[in-house]
């Protein structure tokens, strides 16, 4: 069956693809990723200086998801921009995650980034793991002011990664401001920021930046992240695809985040977990939930969830 999906004008040759963080900081994996089943390559979220992130151990999965404080390591935005050019050659599309600790960050990153095309370009605003440093997506108006001259600068597509919002009234603002702004795609949702998991024989915390808060992932947050998309989905009118993130552990998983609207998934918990092989995996499970269905294509089923 033909996975592939359009978003932003960009086709995709698959809708799996891994979301920024997973398996994505290096060029050894970035690489391992374009030779991968992945339908994309999306890079770790980048800054301006190389980052070494937060103390260790600072990752750790448990039975229903996992909890994180990496503390955006990464390369620096020069090295993903001498990169980027050279991963075209895998024959699909590259995504640049950009992330900051001001709005001049992004702008300085976004301009470099765009000279070197990367296919989409993703503004994370929903880090939660930076000591002192809030998530700029919580902020209706610096967000608006920070996209807005993000916008200026770029020509190549550009999308959000938004944090979980619990309220609808919460929504409704970011979709006003995404919708001035022009962006071109959603990506949702990032991690369910500063969640704190218990080693209850240890007594102890289980990661250590920020005495143990983290962003957590995995099964756990699915429901957060279908709300999330199908909220998105309503307020566009299926308008602007979305990328569903949160919770894909079996291919059914993905069905559920195709019918709440999106146009493609991210995976984060279950291919670090996994491994590369969980696209192969994912891929297969994908097409026998959908054959099951009837339907004959991930599109078929886009956003068509019964609300009873
Ligand atoms: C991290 O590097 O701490 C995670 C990045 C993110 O959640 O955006």
């Amino acid at each position: 069956m033909d996975l592939s999906t359009t978003i932003a004008g960009v086709r995709f040759p698959r809708c799996l693809m891994n979301a920024a963080g997973a398996l994505c900081v290096t060029r050894e994996e970035l690489e391992a990723l374009g030779r991968s089943r992945a339908g994309a390559i999306v890079t770790k979220s980048m800054t301006l200086e190389a980052r070494r992130g937060n103390p260790e151990p600072r990752y750790y999965s448990f039975g229903s998801g996992s909890i994180n404080s990496m503390g955006l390591p990464n390369l620096g935005y020069l090295a993903y921009a001498a990169l980027i050019p050279q991963l075209r050659k895998f024959g699909k599309p590259v995504v640049a995650s950009v992330a900051g600790f001001a709005a001049r960050d992004f702008v300085q990153i976004a301009k470099a980034i765009n000279d070197s095309r990367p296919d989409l370009i993703e503004i994370n605003l929903s880090c939660p793991n930076i000591p002192g440093e809030p998530q700029i997506g919580y902020d209706a108006e610096a967000s608006e002011r920070l996209l807005s001259e993000v916008r200026t600068v770029v020509s190549v597509p550009i999308g959000v990664k938004l944090p979980p919002y619990f309220d609808p009234a919460h929504q409704e603002k970011m979709a006003k401001v995404l919708e001035r702004v022009e962006v071109q795609f959603l990506s949702l949702i990032n991690s369910v920021g500063n969640g704190l998991v218990v080693d209850a024989d240890r007594e102890s915390a289980v990661i250590k930046p920020k005495g143990g808060f983290g962003g957590l992932g995995g099964a756990l947050i699915k429901p957060v992240a279908l709300a999330n998309v199908r909220a998105f989905w309503r307020l566009f009118e299926g308008r602007l695809p979305i990328i569903g993130t949160g919770g894909i552990v079996t291919g059914s998983d993905v069905f559920e985040h195709l019918l709440c609207g999106a146009s493609a998934v991210q995976v984060g918990t279950t291919l670090v977990d996994e491994g590369l092989g969980a696209f192969d995996r994912l891929e297969q499970e994908l097409v026998a939930v959908l054959e099951k269905k009837g339907y004959t294509s991930p599109a078929a089923c886009r956003g068509v969830l019964k609300e009873l």
